[in-house]
């Protein structure tokens, strides 16, 4: 187990297809969740790219054949195909986990919603931004295990979560806003700290079977479709700002990637990544492109602990 922060020659600006240079997937198989738009697109085109035969999972299934068709184009890998998920939908993820037969190598948890105008619930009853971000993914992991063992050790799951986590940490009096006013940028903080939490857990519980599970912001995106939810002058103020300095979507993908592949992080779970490197304690005062740093609650390994436990009641 390597103790050390762990560094890399990539930073803000690299790509996707830079920091995957000289790695080697073929025999390796990739499952990249919400890949039919943004940064899972150049996920999924890296990983592709590299040899993997990569699924595509997604459940707009017309946009995922449309991706899956400029994937193959772009890197002559036909092994890319698509696959129905709705992280809402108990059965969907089920089914795909009844689906992918063999072993799978990289597990990318991508998808997801932020900053759902007003308050709506899966149809357990639990927020739809915790529900999709955390719990969806949490039930698709789990039963994607045998799977991840059939890989033989060094198995990746990596947990896309973001910046926002620093935000809010996981209310677990009131994780579904029951008692306390909806508030859409802490729902959506809330459900990446548990993204991060995930990884701090799953590290430990999976570790005797060399799954490496870890978490990551991409930074800020602005191509994407994640801000379907802001009205386009909020959008566009943001965008203008100066606040953030946006990645492409071809940058946004490059720390997934890295942490999915990276031989530097052979060893290496339960960490926090961003531009490419493990990220230090966070710095409110940081901005534009440098990294905002992890909050000390997300990397917690006892509420990491408490979380899982509560997402497993909460998946029943
Ligand atoms: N863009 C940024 O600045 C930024 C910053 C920090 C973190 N992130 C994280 O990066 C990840 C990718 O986001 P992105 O920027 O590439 O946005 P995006 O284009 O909206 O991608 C998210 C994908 O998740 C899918 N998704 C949403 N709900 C789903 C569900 N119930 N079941 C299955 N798939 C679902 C969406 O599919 P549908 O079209 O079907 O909804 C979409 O394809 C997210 O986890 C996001 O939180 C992004």
């Amino acid at each position: 187990m390597i103790t050390t922060r762990v560094t890399s020659p990539f930073g803000f600006e690299s790509t996707a297809a830079e920091v995957i240079v000289g790695i080697d997937l073929h025999d390796r198989r990739a499952l990249v969740t919400g890949a039919a738009s943004g940064i899972g697109v150049e996920t999924a085109r890296a990983l592709a790219a590299a040899g993997a035969e990569t699924v595509v999972a997604a459940r707009d299934l017309a946009a995922a054949e449309l991706a899956v068709a400029d994937i193959r184009a772009t890197t002559g890998n036909p092994a890319v195909s698509v696959a129905r998920l709705d992280l809402l939908d108990r059965g969907s993820v089920d089914q795909l986990v009844r689906d992918l037969a063999g072993p799978l190598h990289i597990l990318v948890n991508n998808a997801g919603v932020m900053a759902v105008p007003e308050l709506r619930r899966s149809p357990e009853g639990h927020e739809l931004q915790f529900a999709t971000n955390h719990l969806g993914h949490f039930r698709l992991a789990l039963g994607l295990l045998p799977a991840l063992r059939a890989a033989g050790g060094g198995a990746r799951v990596v947990s896309v979560s973001s910046r926002a986590h620093l935000n809010s940490t996981v209310i677990f009096d009131d994780i579904d806003f029951r008692d306390r006013p909806y508030d859409p940028a802490l729902a959506y903080a809330q459900s990446k700290t548990a993204n991060v939490l995930f990884a701090v857990a799953a590290a430990r519980h999976w570790s005797d079977d060399g799954i490496e599970v870890n978490a990551l912001h991409p930074g800020a995106i602005a191509d994407s479709n994640l801000s379907r939810y802001y009205n386009p002058a909020d959008l566009d103020a943001l965008r203008s700002s100066g606040r953030y300095t946006f990645k492409t979507l071809a940058q946004g993908a490059a720390t997934s990637v890295y942490v999915a592949t990276s031989p530097r992080l052979n060893g290496v779970a339960g960490r926090y990544f961003e531009n490419c490197q493990e990220d230090t304690p966070d710095d409110p005062t940081a901005a534009g492109t440098d990294a905002a740093g992890v909050a000390a609650y997300a990397l917690d390994p006892e509420t990491a602990e408490r979380l899982w436990a509560v997402s497993e009641q909460m998946n029943q």
